[in-house]
C-alpha cells in the first residue's frame, strides 16, 4: 500500500520536498499545510498532485509519515497543537534547524521522532541526509528511506552533529555557488552553456576524487611548482582568503546557536 507524506509548513524547504517526491517519483499521497490562503493558491497552481490545507489536523489525520518544515520560532506552537489530532503510530521528521530532538520529544506527544537536514541536492536524489534520532535502526531506516531515497542518508550520534553538519552540507551548495560565481565572472572567454559544463564536471570529477584522496592530496595532485594553480593557491594564502572563509563559517555557526532550542 502507497504510503502519504505530510508536510507542515510547505515554504521554500516544504516545497523543495515536494519537487524532491515529484522527482524521485514517490508513488504515495503528498499533502501539505501554510498559513495564508496566498501561498495555498500559489501552491495549488503550481503542483496539480498534491493537496493542500490550511489545517494541519487535516494533514495530520491523512498522513503516515510528516514532516516538520515550519521556521524554528513557530515549532513550539505548531507542535502544542499537534497534541491532539497526531497518531501515535505516525513518525515525525524534523527538518527544522537548531531545535533539539529532545525538545521535540518533549512538545510533541510521542518520541518517534526524527531531526534531520536534507539538503538542496535532495530535489534531484542527490542530496544527503544527516538525521539523528534515538529510535532503532529498524524504525528510522524504513521511515528516511521511505521519505528521502535515493538520497544518501547518513545518521550521526550525536544531536549536536546536525548542527555542525548545516555548515558542511546545508549551506554548501550556496557557498559553493558563491565561489564558483567568483570564479566564473571574470572569464569573458567561455560562453556560459561552456562555463557550466566546465565546473559542472569539475565539480563533480573532484566529489569523486574526494572519496580515495584528500583534499591536500588533490592540491598537491593540481599544482606543479611555478605553475598556474600554485600561483593561485599562493595568492590565496597571501590575501588570506581562509581567513573570511573561517570567518563566514563562525558568523553561520553563530546564528545556529543563536536560533538553537535545546
Ligand atoms: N530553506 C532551506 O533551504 C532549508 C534547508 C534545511 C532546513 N530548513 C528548515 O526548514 C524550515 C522552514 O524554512 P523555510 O526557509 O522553508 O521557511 P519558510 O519559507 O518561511 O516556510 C515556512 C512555511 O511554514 C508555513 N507555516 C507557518 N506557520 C504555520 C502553521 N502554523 N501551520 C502550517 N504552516 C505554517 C508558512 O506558511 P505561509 O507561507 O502561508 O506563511 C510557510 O509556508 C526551517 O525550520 C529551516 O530551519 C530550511
Amino acid at each position: 500500500m502507497y504510503q502519504n507524506i505530510g508536510i507542515i509548513g510547505v515554504g521554500k524547504l516544504g516545497e523543495s520536498m515536494i519537487k524532491m517526491l515529484n522527482y524521485i517519483g514517490y508513488k504515495g499521497g503528498i499533502i501539505g499545510s501554510v498559513r495564508s490562503l496566498s501561498r495555498l493558491e500559489d501552491l495549488n497552481k503550481k503542483y496539480r498532485n498534491i493537496s493542500i490545507y490550511t489545517n494541519n489536523s487535516e494533514v495530520v489525520s491523512n498522513s503516515h509519515y510528516l514532516l516538520l518544515c515550519v521556521k524554528p520560532y513557530q515549532a513550539k506552537e505548531v507542535c502544542n497543537k499537534l497534541v491532539n489530532s497526531l497518531p501515535s503510530y505516525v513518525p515525525v521528521v524534523s527538518t527544522m534547524a537548531g531545535i533539539s530532538l529532545a525538545k521535540l520529544e518533549e512538545w510533541l506527544p510521542h518520541n518517534r521522532v526524527i531531526r534531520c537536514m536534507p539538503n538542496i541536492p535532495c530535489i534531484m536524489g542527490q542530496g544527503i541526509v544527516p538525521y539523528y534520532t534515538n529510535q532503532e535502526a529498524s524504525f528510522s531506516n524504513y521511515t528516511m528511506d521511505t521519505i528521502f531515497f535515493p538520497n544518501k542518508l547518513i545518521r550521526l550520534d550525536s544531536d549536536n552533529k546536525i548542527n555542525e553538519s548545516t555548515l558542511v552540507s546545508g549551506c554548501g551548495p550556496a557557498l559553493l555557488s558563491a565561489y564558483i560565481d567568483i570564479i566564473l565572472s571574470d572569464n569573458t572567454h567561455l560562453t556560459t552553456e561552456e562555463q557550466a559544463e566546465l565546473m559542472q564536471k569539475t565539480l563533480i570529477g573532484t566529489g569523486h576524487l574526494l572519496s580515495m584522496y584528500t583534499t591536500t592530496e588533490i592540491i598537491a595532485l593540481v599544482s606543479s611548482p611555478g605553475g598556474a594553480t600554485a600561483i593561485a593557491l599562493d595568492a590565496i594564502r597571501n590575501v588570506e582568503i581562509d581567513k573570511s572563509i573561517r570567518y563566514a563559517i563562525e558568523k553561520a555557526r553563530q546564528k545556529i546557536r543563536d536560533m538553537s532550542i535545546e
